[in-house]
Order: C-alpha cells, then sequence, then structure tokens
C-alpha cells in the first residue's frame, strides 16, 4: 500500500477565505492528497492570504517565511500562497522574488483552475506566478470538509463586492459582485444537510446585494432566504455580512418572521461621526443607521446586534473619536470588531492628508475596547440564569470534558458535556458570564 501524500492549508482573513481553502481541498483531495493536521509535516503547504490590513499581511508573509526553513529540510515540498495578498497590482511577481521557495503565487480569480496550475507549477523548478483576470461568470466550485467543522458550513451565496469605501481593499482583490444562482446554492446547503450539518452561514462581502447581478432571476437576499427556510433538516441559518446603507425593511421582516434565521445581526457602522462616514463613502449618515438600529430592535427586542469600527481614520479628530465612543454608549453593541486604520495601497484613503499618528490610533483603541468590552460584558452578564438552545459544535480546544457551540444569537456558550452531544440542540442554563463567552450547565 502506498501512502498518500498529505496537505495543509494556513488559512487567514474571513470566512471567505476560509470556504475558499475547502473549495482548495476538495481539489486536493481529488487529486489524491489527505488532510494533514499541521503544515510541518505535511508533503504540499498552501497558505491562504489576506491584505485587509497590514497585520494581516504580515502574518501571511512570516508563515511564508517560516516555511522556507521547513523546506530546507526537505526541498521536495510544495508550497502555495494564494488569496487576497498576491491578487494586489504588482505584489505577486515582487513576493515570489522575495521568497523563491514558493512554487506557486495565485490570485484570487484563479481558485477554479487550482489543479491545472498545481500541475505546472510541480513541473519546473522556478516559481510559477499566475494572477488571472476577473472571470465573466463564476465557475462552480466543490467543496471539501476542512477537519473540525461538521455541525455548521460556510456557503458562500455571493462573491466580490461593488461599494467603494475608501479605505478598503477588498473589491481591488475580489473583483466585482457576483451571485451565484439560488439553485446552486440551494443544491449546496440540501447537500451539507445530507452530510449531518445543521447550520449554514451565508457568505459575502456584502450579502444584501445578493441577486443584483442577477435581474433575470428575480430573487433578492430576502427571497433566497426564504427559500432556505425551506430545507427539511436545516436548522439555522446566518449570514456575514450585511451593508447597512441596503438593508432593507423587507430583509427585517423576513428575519423576523423566520424561525431558522439567526437573531443576530452584524451591522458594520465604522464611526459614530459624520465627517468620517462621508470620507470613507459609507453611503449613510448616522442618523440613518440609528434609524436601522431602531427598526431592527422593533421588529427583534432581543437580537443581538454587533458591529466592526475603524479608529484613526484620516482626519479622524479626538470630537470625531467622542462621536464613536457615544455611539457605542447609545447603541449597546453586544460586541464590536475594532481595528486601526491601516492604510491600503492604491485605496484612496492611504493618500489622503491628515494621516492620524499610530500612537493616537493606539491610544484610540484602547480606550475604544475598554467602553466596548464593559458593555459586551454588562449585556453577557444579564443573560445569567437564563437556559438557552445552544448547537454543539464540539470540545473546547484546551479542555474535552467541555463543549462549546452557539446559542440562537450567536453568542458561544462552553458547557460540560461529552462528544456524544456534538451536532445537537442542548437546552443550557447561562451561569457565568465572561466578555466574550458565556459559561452554563445543561439543562434537561
Ligand atoms: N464587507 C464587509 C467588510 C469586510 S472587511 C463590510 O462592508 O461590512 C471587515 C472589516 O475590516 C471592515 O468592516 C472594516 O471595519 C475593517 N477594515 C477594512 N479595511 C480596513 C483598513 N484599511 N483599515 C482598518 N480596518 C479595515
Ligand atoms: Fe470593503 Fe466597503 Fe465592500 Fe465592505 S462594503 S468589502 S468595507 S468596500
Ligand atoms: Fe481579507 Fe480577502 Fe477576506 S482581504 S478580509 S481575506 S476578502
Amino acid at each position: 500500500m502506498t501512502l498518500r501524500p498529505s496537505a495543509h492549508i494556513v488559512t487567514y482573513g474571513c470566512q471567505m477565505n476560509e470556504n475558499d481553502s475547502e473549495v482548495l481541498l476538495a481539489y486536493l483531495e481529488e487529486m489524491g492528497y489527505q488532510w494533514s493536521e499541521t503544515a510541518e509535516d505535511a508533503d504540499l503547504v498552501l497558505v491562504n492570504s489576506c491584505c485587509i490590513r497590514r497585520s494581516a499581511e504580515e502574518r501571511a508573509l512570516g508563515r511564508v517565511g517560516e516555511l522556507k526553513r521547513v523546506k530546507e529540510q526537505r526541498p521536495d515540498m510544495f508550497i502555495g500562497l494564494t488569496g487576497c495578498l498576491p491578487q494586489q497590482p504588482g505584489r505577486a511577481e515582487e513576493i515570489a522574488r522575495q521568497a523563491p521557495h514558493l512554487n506557486l503565487v495565485m490570485g484570487t480569480h484563479n481558485l477554479s483552475r487550482f489543479p491545472e496550475l498545481y500541475a505546472r507549477a510541480s513541473g519546473q523548478a522556478a516559481t510559477l506566478v499566475e494572477i488571472a483576470p476577473e472571470p465573466d461568470q463564476l465557475p462552480a466550485f466543490p467543496r471539501g470538509q476542512v477537519p473540525g467543522r461538521r455541525v455548521s458550513a460556510w456557503v458562500t451565496i455571493l462573491r466580490g463586492c461593488d461599494k467603494r469605501c475608501t479605505y478598503c481593499i477588498v473589491p481591488y482583490v475580489r473583483g466585482r459582485e457576483m451571485s451565484r444562482p439560488a439553485g446552486e446554492i440551494l443544491a449546496e446547503v440540501e447537500a451539507l444537510v445530507g452530510q449531518g450539518v445543521r447550520e449554514v452561514s451565508l457568505l459575502g462581502q456584502n450579502v444584501n446585494a445578493y441577486g443584483k447581478d442577477r435581474p433575470a432571476d428575480g430573487i433578492t437576499f430576502a427571497g433566497l432566504l426564504r427559500q432556505l427556510e425551506e430545507v427539511d433538516g436545516l436548522w439555522r441559518i446566518r449570514y456575514t455580512t450585511s451593508h447597512p446603507r441596503d438593508f432593507t425593511q423587507e430583509m427585517i421582516d423576513t428575519i423576523a418572521s423566520s424561525k431558522k434565521v439567526s437573531d443576530h445581526f452584524h451591522l458594520p457602522v465604522q464611526s459614530g461621526a459624520n465627517p468620517m462616514l462621508k470620507r470613507m463613502a459609507r453611503g449613510y449618515p448616522i442618523e440613518r443607521y440609528l434609524d436601522l438600529v431602531r427598526r431592527v430592535r422593533q421588529a427583534l427586542p432581543e437580537a443581538t446586534l454587533t458591529t466592526d469600527l475603524i479608529v484613526g481614520f484620516p482626519g479622524e479628530s479626538e470630537d470625531d473619536f467622542l462621536d464613536t465612543l457615544r455611539l457605542v454608549e447609545e447603541v449597546r453593541f453586544d460586541r464590536s470588531y475594532m481595528f486601526m486604520f491601516s492604510p491600503r495601497k492604491g485605496t484612496p484613503a492611504a493618500s489622503f492628508p491628515d494621516q492620524v499618528p499610530l500612537a493616537v490610533k493606539k491610544e484610540r483603541l484602547a480606550r475604544l475596547i475598554e467602553v466596548q468590552d464593559r458593555i459586551s460584558l454588562e449585556k453577557n452578564q444579564c443573560l445569567v440564569g437564563r437556559v438557552v438552545e445552544v448547537l454543539v459544535e464540539g470540545p473546547s480546544a484546551k479542555r474535552p470534558e467541555i463543549m462549546t457551540g452557539r446559542a440562537r444569537d450567536n453568542r458561544t456558550v462552553l458547557f460540560g458535556g461529552d462528544r456524544s452531544l456534538i451536532g445537537s440542540l442542548v437546552p443550557v442554563r447561562l451561569t457565568a458570564a465572561h466578555t466574550w463567552t458565556m459559561l452554563g450547565e445543561q439543562a434537561s
């Protein structure tokens, strides 16, 4: 019996990238590879990269650098760099020059050509650099199952982004919006449910735009949610990310009347100050955002509300920053993802005047985190004593006797239990609150 070669994929960035790694894994499985738990032991390693902020870029490049030493011991190892980082104009060649131990550097639009590129790269000594232009149509992708995700799965419904937020690199590296046909999405979800998946997270940079590029199909995001609601055996539906500007009342009503769509609204606001929102080209003043929050809470008073915030955007004054702090106090988000502005080459904001010094950004981020973390903890504390329905995902990383899962509102809950519970819905009484997670015990 010959031993099958092994492959490992290191993934950075958003869920879209995680989902792309599943596609890559499916190709690798077709090519005869089996999954390796570590990159160091694998015959083939792909680093699926992100470039949303400089830190993300540095992490991916750092990993590529580390793999050089591993390859020195095992020269037959195949190493590839994929994802958003090399898709930035001019970057792929530069990286290939700096890291000649890479066999392949490919961009986001090459995903479906991976088997062919792999074959070509394997047959040559030099790094194969291949950055394809945007396709006219989305190809259909296979999908593999990255070990560890059984109960919950990602399903991409829309690729690319037509917005032009002035700070953001995504439209440059992911191209314009292209929706997958609803029939294809439905078939994928049904197949996943057949494999035991109970929850799907629908992915897109702006899921609200779903269907806009397929006018002949006459389907909207709300319509897609209604179709998925009918899939037997599917218990929960999540989606990310939705742009506040395009969040329609039809969507709020559909979600409110759905039994499966989670009571969690992730509505990235970015800033609480109108001059900043304008310079970011977000397309809404803060008053409209607050009106959306009000309508969401009216329809679903207990819904979880989370957001993304950027501090230190060019021109952000102390007063602008205080507007963001006030917004956080006023809305009382359950959780926020908070970032320092990171200039991305080629985006308008990178060359705006009045860049904020790093020390100021750091100081603002620390103040913002302090306020948000206090609110997150307070909101979690209010839930102690309640019984929630947890979809059990698996044992916690450090303690096998502790199971982790998520409540309907997307809160992570840890409780004592065994592996037989994985994949089921378990009533859990919440006993203690942390900032990011809740502890509980099984309620009968
Ligand atoms: N499509 C999503 C965002 C994806 S990026 C949306 O519009 O909601 C996730 C988050 O990263 C953004 O919401 C933003 O808060 C942050 N981000 C994007 N570009 C950034 C940059 N250049 N510097 C700092 N944060 C950034
Ligand atoms: Fe980036 Fe804005 Fe598109 Fe989100 S909506 S991916 S922040 S350009
Ligand atoms: Fe990063 Fe690309 Fe996602 S830049 S956030 S991996 S779309």
